[in-house]
């Protein structure tokens, strides 16, 4: 038998990232009056309203634009505890250091898996109504063997992009051993936790891990299998940009701090550089010059680094926002970066985009354009998502008579 097909038709203006609708003036592939058929968790056809073949079911989007979902390919979800009061002195004046990170270790040593599991959950349902389905999380605020297999067994069961971040912060019980932290985050910490990682990432910064450090940990996490990706040239233009390029990271992350050299670097290579304006945005900070990665030819993916410390927001429709008033991005090139981007930075082709064969994850703005994302910042726009075909969040206001996933 095969699955219940579904049009949604009257999309005022589909961005699909798809090749063979984009071009030279149209990056987004956009169509306008389109339509996308849905079967299972699948998309099978797009194109013009017109033109749409017939199916079991329709639904009329009432001119209201449909994207891809937002891949949110960086973010810190599994910890406990807040430090609201730390960015309320920030914001007196007082700077952002890596040590803050240890405040955060202690909350999540403390709580039950239940509990780590339950603010995972509430965080990915807040991601998901504002248009969220693809979510990358890491770990980095356990630091022993056992809280650092256990965030990313609690992470595993909630989605397939986890992160072992062992090398976030040197551990405090390590505070006068830093090599032997490093010891234990390639050896006993490693095999605890690569059986539930994907990716293996490392905190290369002054007041975390040098570039010797860095190495060592991301190619004893490739021996393991898990594909590195690294935080780079945050605070500082420190060597972890061309680590990563160097070691074919998947992406490297922040890229505030950049050299000539690390700007070449990335534009020549598959490393994904991966934008996080909600960190320069939480610790005032001068953001990255996005500007200059676009016109060398780096790929660039935006995400929201969502974390107690340096960066407290779920909402890619906010980075995309920050990036086109302060980062130098148009609003087309934003949206690419918060959807395709962020699927090339997990390495990933079945998401990203809204074409043929791609998952159903579909995000239904209320309002004409994706534009709107950037010209109406701080509003929820979000009016329905759609995660692998199933209806999984709709706006108080919205109907959806017929929709793919129910109603
Ligand atoms: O990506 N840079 C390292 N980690 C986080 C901050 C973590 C924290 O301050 O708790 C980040 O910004
Ligand atoms: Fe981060």
């Amino acid at each position: 038998m095969t699955a219940t097909s579904t049009a949604v038709t009257g999309i005022g203006s589909l961005v699909t990232n798809d090749p063979s609708f984009s071009g030279a003036d149209n990056p987004l592939g956009l169509v306008r009056d389109a339509a996308v058929v849905v079967e299972g968790d699948r998309v099978v056809w797009t194109g013009p309203s017109s033109k749409a073949p017939p199916t079991d079911n329709r639904v009329d989007a009432g001119g209201r634009a449909l994207l891809p979902g937002f891949v949110d390919s960086h973010s810190h979800l599994i910890f406990a505890g807040d430090r609201g009061a730390e960015f309320a002195a920030r914001m007196s004046g007082r700077p952002y250091t890596a040590g803050g990170i240890r405040t955060t270790v202690a909350a999540t040593r403390a709580a039950s898996d239940a509990e780590l599991g339950a603010a995972l959950d509430r965080f990915l349902a807040e991601a998901l109504r504002q248009g969220t389905t693809t979510v990358e999380t890491k770990s980095g605020y356990g630091l022993t063997v056992h809280d650092e297999a256990r965030a990313l067994r609690i992470a595993a069961e909630r989605t397939p992009e986890t992160t072992y971040l062992g090398a976030h912060v040197v551990a405090p019980e390590y505070a006068d051993d830093p090599a032997g932290y490093v010891d234990l985050v390639t050896g006993p910490m490693l095999d605890a936790c690569a059986p539930h990682a994907r990716w293996v990432d490392v905190f290369c910064e002054e007041g975390a891990f040098d570039g010797d450090q860095a190495r060592a940990i991301l190619t004893a996490g490739a021996a393991r299998g898990l594909v590195p990706r690294v935080h780079a040239n945050q605070l500082t233009a420190g060597p972890g940009v061309q680590l990563a390029v160097e070691l074919g990271a998947a992406s490297a992350d922040h890229c505030t701090h950049l050299t000539g050299a690390d700007i070449d670097a990335l534009a020549g290579s598959a490393t994904v550089a991966t934008l996080l304006p909600g960190a320069e945005f939480s610790t005032r900070a001068v953001y990255p010059d996005a500007r200059r990665l676009l016109d060398a030819g780096a790929t660039v993916a935006l995400s929201t680094d969502c974390n107690p410390g340096s960066s407290f927001t779920s909402s890619m429709a906010f980075c995309v926002a920050v990036a086109v008033r302060d980062m130098g991005m148009t609003p087309d090139e934003a949206v690419r970066a918060a959807t395709y981007g962020g699927a090339r930075a997990l390495r990933r082709t079945d998401i990203g985009t809204v074409a043929p064969g791609a998952r159903a994850d579909l995000h239904l703005l209320d309002a004409p354009g994706h534009v709107h994302l950037a010209y109406r910042p701080g509003v929820p726009l979000t009016a329905a998502v759609w995660q692998a075909g199933e209806l999984r969040w709709r706006a108080g206001h919205v109907t959806l008579e017929g929709a793919p996933g129910g109603t």
